[in-house]
């Protein structure tokens, strides 16, 4: 990223230039530099994307020999930009296409291109955006198939201050037959050799994100998703970086995918040692027919480059996926800290438990009160009600408007947890519409949470799901939503496609999703959206369009946090994780840790509490009344500074986690710094900053206040030039180091004198 701090002093510059004796296009910004060319046969090939390239050279080298097809020449490893099959490319293809005589081979060609400023639209699908034209330029390149009239036209925007380019597709039948799109990738990228790691972010239900590095090696690696929601077993994110990168230096490349849905990344390493990346819908269990004149739009994917190592990935992403992908007016407002009533009430509670809930809330400073899932038809537990989104009367004798009300006027906002995808058995919407729910007929629908899932690709269901959501929205002072989903899809059939469009049904299962979340956060532009998925098992930049902040994962512990949210850093920004403190022992893996550590935790990111406040000690709530004062206090630093990480759990033993938020101007900042496990004889440990003016003083503050070593040893005034080569103080001594015990947090808080 060109640095927000640098961006004044520097003139940023954002350019598309198109040679038309080389035909060639270069690409570039401060950071970048990406260079294509149309080949003599009229393939499209990238031939650079990584440092920035001065313009106006010739770059013979980098053009190299014109590239006139595959004949004589198989297995050449030429770059494309959207590459094909069956014609001599033997590696993973872009696009692949059955045309009306069953056969798939297609050749794109040149055609015509655009250069514009700005950046437009996609229409039907999330993706990033300008605020000014000045801020992006965009290249449209036109390829057609000459022999059967398709046409693709591929979109590149690159950013003026960020280290980044969006790139999509558009395939059209311009010929006479319908055609079966069945592969349709949103990107591909050559790189000519093969000398990188390869990093994604895995994991599983409570345990989503952990970071995942291998060197790349012959042959195909992949990740994907076939559950119809991204999932919580990948993340639509690949990083390459050369094996001497670290958080600092070094070169590396970000590919993230804006979907919510059935994605596919992938790296292909040929024989001649060169790598192809391509990223986009997964085309197992996908195809799309088009019939003459119909488009095909796909996810828009974000290329990053950075030569200052993972750090810099994250930077580029973290900015471009706040400012310019979120939307709406809570992408730049402070955004409240909350009380949520799921792991305080599961499903066990009525209007008198929640306003004391409230009440003792109110007491701490906590700004939201979240009613989670339980609140409508007569769902006890999770077997029944998905679909009836009524109030129970039994529980709430005034309403949601009336509970709403008297939250409010206990000086607190109001929110409350939906499930829109989804329909359960034993629901009035299910015996008036047996047919809503996903299913093949005549096979058995397979439950998961008992539930099914709503067959969102239909029209009229989603028209259904606007109008009764709108009902409740609309119907009091409603601040929040919590937008859950808590299954993936079996038996994937819509009864509003024909067979011939079976093969579409996951993707526009997620074009439903997205066009009910785009019509209800335009008709209710007030609401804060969060979205989740049973936890983090739909966290992807697609959902982040519609909703700044996503429920992170499950699992609220402070130590199986400390990976979590170490992993969805790489890409997402610290305003896009809602992280809370639950009650111990917690409720996921039944450990026991210091109400200040599950704080210092759940500070990075967007702050709240998930517990039963009534329940809590006099001395815990004063406590707690500490913490949240204290993450008013450092609002805008947490949900908008810059995350610099320090050390990775995933390093070594896993045992320490270290990470810090600096303002813009440098002149704030807060470091933590967590140890799992106690260890005799601690070393002597210094905490090496980064990201701070090596120019200024800082009073370093220890957080919470405490008389041991660490604090000691720590507080004062130090130089930032001191504070990055050799650090903040960590050991403790004797006594004090055992005192410590386990699953310890430091925090220092910086202010620049
Ligand atoms: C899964 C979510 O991740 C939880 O936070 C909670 O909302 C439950 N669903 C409610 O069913």
């Amino acid at each position: 990223m060109v640095a927000a701090a640098d961006a004044a002093a520097a003139h940023l510059s954002v350019a598309i230039d198109w040679d038309p004796a080389t035909r060639s296009f270069h690409l570039r910004n401060d950071a970048l530099s990406y260079l294509l060319r149309v080949h003599a046969n009229g393939a499209l090939g990238g031939v650079h994307f990584g440092r920035p390239l001065a313009p106006g050279k010739a770059r013979v080298e980098l053009l190299g020999r014109e590239f006139g097809g595959f004949d004589n020449r198989l297995g050449d490893p030429i770059a494309l930009e959207y590459p094909t099959s069956g014609t001599g490319d033997f590696r993973i293809p872009a696009i692949e296409v059955e045309h009306a005589d069953g056969s798939t081979v297609i050749d794109l060609t040149y055609a015509g291109h655009r250069i514009a400023s700005g950046k437009p639209p996609i229409p039907g699908l999330p993706s990033t955006y300008v605020e000014d034209d000045a801020e992006a330029e965009t290249l449209e390149v036109d390829l057609r198939d000459a022999a059967s009239g398709i046409e693709v036209t591929l979109a590149w925007s690159v950013f003026r201050d960020i280290a980044a380019i969006a790139r999509h597709a558009r395939i059209r039948n311009a010929g006479r037959s319908a055609v079966r799109v069945t592969t349709a990738m949103s990107l591909s990228l050559d790189i000519p050799d093969a000398k990188w790691e390869l990093v994604q972010l895995s994991g599983r239900w409570a345990r989503e994100r952990q970071v995942v590095r291998r060197a790349l090696a012959p042959g195909r690696h992949s990740i994907s998703s076939r559950r119809g929601a991204s999932s919580h077993e990948h993340n639509p994110f690949l990083l390459l970086q050369r094996p001497a990168t670290t958080e600092e230096q070094g070169e590396a490349i970000g590919f993230s995918l804006v979907y919510s849905g059935n994605f596919l990344a992938e790296a292909e390493v040929d024989s001649h040692d060169s790598t192809r990346i391509r990223l986009g819908i997964n085309p197992e269990q996908f195809s799309w027919r088009l019939a003459p004149g119909e488009e095909l739009a796909t996810p828009e994917a974000v290329l990053v480059y950075s030569t200052a190592g993972q750090g810099g990935v994250s930077d580029a992403y973290h900015r471009l996926y706040r400012e310019r992908l979120a939307r709406g007016p809570w992408r730049d407002r402070p955004r409240p800290v909350v009380l949520n009533s799921w792991e305080g009430t599961y499903f066990d509670f009525d209007e008198s438990k929640l306003l004391a809930m409230v009440a003792a809330a109110g007491d701490v400073g906590i700004e939201l009160f979240v009613l989670d899932d339980g609140w409508f038809g007569r769902r006890d537990d999770d077997t029944s009600s998905l679909g009836d989104w009524v109030v129970d009367r039994r529980k709430l004798p005034n309403g949601v408007d009336g509970l709403a009300r008297k939250v409010e006027e206990q000086g607190l906002r109001f929110g409350l947890w939906i499930e829109p995808e989804m329909i359960s058995r034993r629901s009035r919407l299910f015996a008036d519409h047996p047919d809503w729910a996903v299913g093949i007929p005549g096979r058995h629908a397979t439950e998961s949470r008992n539930q099914l899932v709503l067959d969102m690709p239909r029209g009229e269901i989603v028209d259904h799901l606007f109008g009764v959501l709108s009902d409740v929205l609309g119907s009091g002072p409603i601040s929040y939503v919590k937008w859950d989903m808590n299954r993936n899809i079996t038996e994937p059939f819509s009864a509003a496609l024909p067979a011939e469009r079976q093969g579409e049904f996951f993707h526009r299962y997620i074009l439903g999703v997205y066009d009910l979340f785009g019509r209800l956060t335009r008709a209710f532009p007030e609401i804060l959206f969060e979205s989740c998925a049973g936890g983090g098992g739909r966290f992807d930049p697609g959902l982040l369009a519609f909703a700044p902040q996503t429920w992170t994962s499950d699992d609220t512990d402070a130590m199986e946090r400390l990976p979590i949210q170490y992993g969805t850093s790489l890409v997402y920004p610290l305003s896009s994780m809602a992280a809370h403190v639950s009650a111990v022992p917690n409720h996921q893996v039944g450990r026991v840790t210091s109400l200040d550590t599950r704080a210092a935790v759940a500070f990075f990111g967007v702050f709240g509490y998930e517990l039963d406040p009534t329940a809590m000690s006099a001395e815990d709530r004063v406590t707690v009344a500490a913490q949240v004062a204290f993450y008013k206090r450092h609002r805008e630093l947490f949900q908008r500074g810059r995350f610099v990480r320090l050390r990775s759990p995933f390093d070594g033993d896993g045992n320490e986690t270290a990470w810090l938020v600096v303002s813009a101007d440098a002149r704030r900042a807060i470091a933590g710094w967590y140890q799992v496990l106690n260890r005799p004889v601690p070393r002597v440990d210094r905490l090496r900053l980064r990201g701070l003016d090596a120019s200024l003083d800082y009073r370093v503050t220890p957080w919470p206040a405490r008389g041991d070593a660490s604090g000691r040893a720590s507080g004062g005034t130090r130089g930032g030039d001191e504070l990055m080569s050799s650090g903040l103080i960590l050991e403790g001594r004797g006594v004090e180091a055992v005192a410590r015990g386990d699953f310890i947090a430091r925090l220092f808080v910086l202010e620049a004198q």
